[in-house]
């Protein structure tokens, strides 16, 4: 073999490594895969933005974030659940591929509010709704937050507002960028079953 070859991945160093990379991402504000593009199938065509990466579970496959349910994506994802968060860090991407289960009214939705820092809650105190018209530019926050977070009492209205959105995954695809030539993997599971993966060309 020659010195300068890399050592071949394997699947399952590849799945070890990108469920690292993503359970990093959660914990850690400053690491690429802290955030990610998350793209719905909206009615007039495909619809992108940004989510922060929430929760990582592993043994279940599932990749949740937060958001506002009065928000157009939370609409799409009621309308059409199929989602795609892509991911892009440390010469690696991750292309996530699920269902998106809706967490408004019930035990996750309320644990994670418990979870959510006060500065976090702010967002969802919005008003009017995410995505409505203004008449100038503006947060659509209370004057008196813009500069503030609010106090736990006033944060609590914005739990009506605030929605745990989890990602259970059917497909993963890994694309590693390296100057001796790509590698890309694509991984697919049948319900809870076992990751399979496929080398593809990159
Ligand atoms: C880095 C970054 C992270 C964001 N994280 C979230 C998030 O976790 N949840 C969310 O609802 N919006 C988040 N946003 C805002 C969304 O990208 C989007 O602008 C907003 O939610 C409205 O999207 P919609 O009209 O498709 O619902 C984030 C934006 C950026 C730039």
């Amino acid at each position: 073999m020659d010195s300068r070859e890399p050592p071949s991945p394997t699947f399952a160093s590849v799945l070890d490594g990108l469920w690292s990379q993503l359970a990093e991402g959660q914990r850690l504000r400053h690491s690429p895969f802290h955030q990610a593009v998350l793209a719905t199938c909206a009615a007039r065509g495909p619809s992108a933005r940004y989510v922060v990466l929430r929760q990582v579970d592993r043994e279940r496959g599932i990749l949740g974030f937060h958001t506002d349910r009065r928000s157009e994506k939370w609409t799409e994802l009621e309308r059409d659940p199929r989602v795609a968060l892509c991911f892009f860090g440390q010469n690696v991407q991750v292309r996530a591929e699920g269902r998106a289960a809706l967490h408004a009214d019930d035990a996750i939705a309320d644990l994670a509010w418990q979870r959510t820092g006060l500065m976090s809650r702010r967002c969802y105190l919005a008003h009017p709704a995410p995505g409505a018209r203004l008449d100038a530019p503006g947060s659509g926050l209370p004057a008196h937050l813009a500069k503030h977070r609010p106090e736990e009492a006033e944060s609590a209205a914005g739990r009506a507002n605030f929605a745990v959105v989890q990602v259970v995954l059917q497909q993963i695809e890994w694309l590693h960028l390296a100057f001796e030539g790509h590698r890309r993997a694509r991984f697919q599971r049948v319900g809870q079953g076992p990751w399979r993966g496929e080398w593809r060309v990159p």
